[in-house]
């Protein structure tokens, strides 16, 4: 693969939701070839190949992989109450298990995998717990009492096992609520009281899209776990005093200005060279 040019031909699974349709959009924009994997399929996708499948079954997976060149793993069940605990659980670990070892056993190097701000737990711990520290990033203490997060989780370390096994370099990216702007405004009005155990993060669409673009080609080196957010909150009042009057007992790494986001995305800058476009006050988003 040429460094910075997209992969010519792109397993994404998961292709059908929300995430897959943004990504295989821009990937085929882009002119990269697209076998989007799906178990289901509610319309038509931009994709070059389409294959209904399980992402957990071996052969389907191993099939869909001929002639790829790097993956992008999405399919999941995206949250806990979606089905009982041993299925989210079953689901989610097993179907990121298939799909690196598939890939790393047929020489695939590079992939991308969605983890979640939720792989440390606390956002849905039923205890209340805060976060240790603000602003959050990928090295914040975990505390998980959920299978969805569980999952999470267990997929990076899935990902840490493939990449030192078959030698991959892979990309997990700790995605928070991901919208278009008419979703993230929806969002924004529900009055959720365990809103601050995320700091009120969300990423648009498009710069959901346009990370998974960036960690498909920048140059990352083994398995890499990558916090990313909007670069605000999506609550209209200066995030200082979100924290003041929502959690005033947890301590702050650096004094947010103006309407800062509370996840640190130093990572994703870094490593990746991906910063969001996109904020919900700041200007046109998306449709
Ligand atoms: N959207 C968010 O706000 C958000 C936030 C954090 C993490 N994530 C993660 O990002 C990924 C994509 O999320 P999304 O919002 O696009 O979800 P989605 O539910 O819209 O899409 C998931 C897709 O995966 C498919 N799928 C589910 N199980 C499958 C299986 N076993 N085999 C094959 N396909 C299967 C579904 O049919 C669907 O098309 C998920 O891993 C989710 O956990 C999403």
């Amino acid at each position: 693969m040429v460094e910075g040019a997209l992969p010519p031909r792109v397993l994404v699974t998961g292709a059908d939701g929300k995430i897959g349709r943004a990504v295989v959009d821009e990937l085929t924009a882009r002119g990269s070839e697209v076998v989007g994997l799906s178990i289901e399929w509610t319309g038509p996708s931009a994709a070059t190949a389409i294959v209904t499948a399980d992402a957990q079954d071996e052969a389907a997976v191993a099939a869909a992989l001929e002639g790829v060149s790097a993956v992008v793993h999405l399919a999941a069940i995206p949250h806990p109450s979606l089905a009982d605990p041993y299925t989210v659980y079953r689901t989610n670990t097993d179907a990121t298990f298939n799909v690196l070892a598939q890939a790393g056993q047929r020489g695939i190097r590079r992939a991308v995998i969605a983890s979640s701000i939720n792989a440390f737990g606390v956002p849905m711990n039923h205890h209340g717990l805060s976060p240790a520290y603000y602003p959050i990033d990928e090295d914040i203490p975990a505390a998980i009492d959920d299978w969805y997060s569980l999952s999470k989780r267990s997929d990076e370390l899935t990902a840490e096992m493939a990449a030192s096994r078959w030698d991959m370099d892979i990309v997990a990216i700790r995605f928070p609520f991901v919208g278009r702007a008419d979703e993230v405004r929806r969002h924004a009005q529900v009055e959720d009281p365990q809103a601050a155990r995320e700091g009120w993060s969300y990423l648009d669409l498009r710069d959901a899209a346009g990370v998974v673009m960036k960690a498909l080609v920048a140059p990352v080196r083994g398995a890499v776990v990558v916090g990313v957010s909007a670069p605000d909150t999506y609550r209209p009042e200066p995030t200082a005093e979100l924290l003041a009057t929502y959690a005033p007992a947890v301590p702050r790494r650096r004094e947010p200005h103006g309407r800062d986001a509370l996840i640190d995305t130093t990572r994703a800058r870094e490593l990746l060279g991906f910063e969001a476009q996109h904020g919900i006050q700041t200007e046109e988003v998306s449709r």
